[in-house]
């Protein structure tokens, strides 16, 4: 067998981690060849918890699982590690914004960026799911200078996979059908989910759907605020779908994107599409495999769809001075 990929999950003891790491271990991230160890982090008092459900881990007998470690320690939790992906941290209630999260949950990213800094392995890469999760993406980062700007991500493939959902079910087509839908920018009611250079059947959506009012006034609205609607029913925020997704990240930037689809994730802009440099936006990406990515170029952007991307842009920017005080020197 080859070298397992040691993967570090934050918050491995609430709803998401219960949704993900069984699926990590059955391969679902790497493939059926490659093995992988699990290395998950708690607060002391989930630990517990968390034992039985390694437990359970273990009841499954998976092939794939050669080592499961828990701790509450960042540095020990994230030693080596391949991908990190952080959950941990508090999930918004009924009538929240994720950003009001930001005073809760953004001081947990600075100690964490520092333990990467200091423990990961020399390949790692990050994808920040808990919320807001570009900005915490922005400060854990910054806390990291050693680990290269291309190696961080925050989480917008849920907004992309509700946007697809959404299209193929208004086309009655199945949701294989509907490919290159885009998320530009920030996990929250702002991000624009670009229906007009998405395709259906390799056919422009508009040209299939032609009903603008639909596009601009139940599609964008739907899938924006999503995330506030499943808790709204649920009494809990998204979990199965939300670790879905976070599968979906990692498969998408380990194994070569086919040349006719992209996927979403927020990145560290370079200034593409005229997005501040710096910033967690959410382009849409192609990689190369191993998480060797770009930003797909040229991809139409009408004045409609400007004033969405510099919006979305410009929250970021004040959720950016609204930690300020938590950003570390490696902006
Ligand atoms: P949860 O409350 O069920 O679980 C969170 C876990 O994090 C808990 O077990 C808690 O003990 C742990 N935790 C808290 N502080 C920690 C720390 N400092 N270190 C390690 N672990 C810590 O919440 P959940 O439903 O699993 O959601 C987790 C996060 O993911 C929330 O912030 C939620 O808003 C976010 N989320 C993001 C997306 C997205 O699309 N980006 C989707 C769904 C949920
Ligand atoms: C979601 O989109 O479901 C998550 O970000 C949870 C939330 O607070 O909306």
């Amino acid at each position: 067998m080859s070298t397992p990929i040691r993967v570090a999950i934050t918050g491995a003891g609430g709803q998401i981690g219960y949704a993900l790491l069984f699926r990590i271990a059955s391969g679902a991230l790497f493939g059926p060849d490659r093995p992988v160890a699990l290395q998950l982090l708690e607060i002391t008092p989930a630990l517990p918890s968390l034992g039985g459900t390694i437990m359970e881990l273990e009841d499954c007998a998976f092939p794939l699982l050669t080592e499961v470690k828990a701790s509450d320690k960042a540095e020990v939790a994230f030693a080596d590690a391949d991908w990190v992906i952080l959950v941990g941290g508090l999930p918004r209630k009924d009538g929240m914004s994720r950003a009001d999260l930001i005073r809760a949950n953004g001081p947990i990213f600075t100690g964490q960026g520092k333990a990467i800094n200091e423990a990961a392995g020399p390949n790692v890469r990050v994808v920040t799911v808990a919320n807001p999760c570009n900005t915490n993406c922005l400060i854990a980062k910054s806390h990291a200078p050693k680990v290269p700007a291309d190696r961080w991500f925050a989480m917008t493939m849920l907004d992309q996979n509700r946007a697809t959902a959404q299209i193929a079910k208004k086309a009655g087509v199945p949701v294989s059908s509907v490919k290159k839908v885009t998320i530009w920018g920030n996990h929250s009611d702002t991000q624009y989910p670009d229906y007009k250079n998405a395709e259906i059947a390799g056919v422009p959506a508009p040209k299939v759907l032609r009903e603008d009012s639909w596009f601009t006034e139940t599609f964008i609205p739907t899938v924006a605020k999503r995330g506030g609607a499943v808790i709204k029913a649920r009494g809990a925020s998204s979990a199965a779908s939300a670790a879905n997704a976070a599968i979906d990240t990692v498969a998408n930037l380990y194994h070569p994107t086919p040349t006719d689809e992209w996927f979403s994730t927020a990145v560290v802009s370079d200034g593409s599409y005229g997005i501040p440099s710096g910033l967690i936006y959410s382009f849409p990406l192609q990689s190369r495999g191993d998480a060797a990515w770009s930003i797909v170029p040229n991809v139409p952007i009408d004045d409609d769809a400007r004033k969405r991307l510099d919006a979305s842009a410009a929250e970021l920017i004040s959720e950016r001075d609204a930690v300020k005080d938590l950003l570390g020197p490696a902006l």
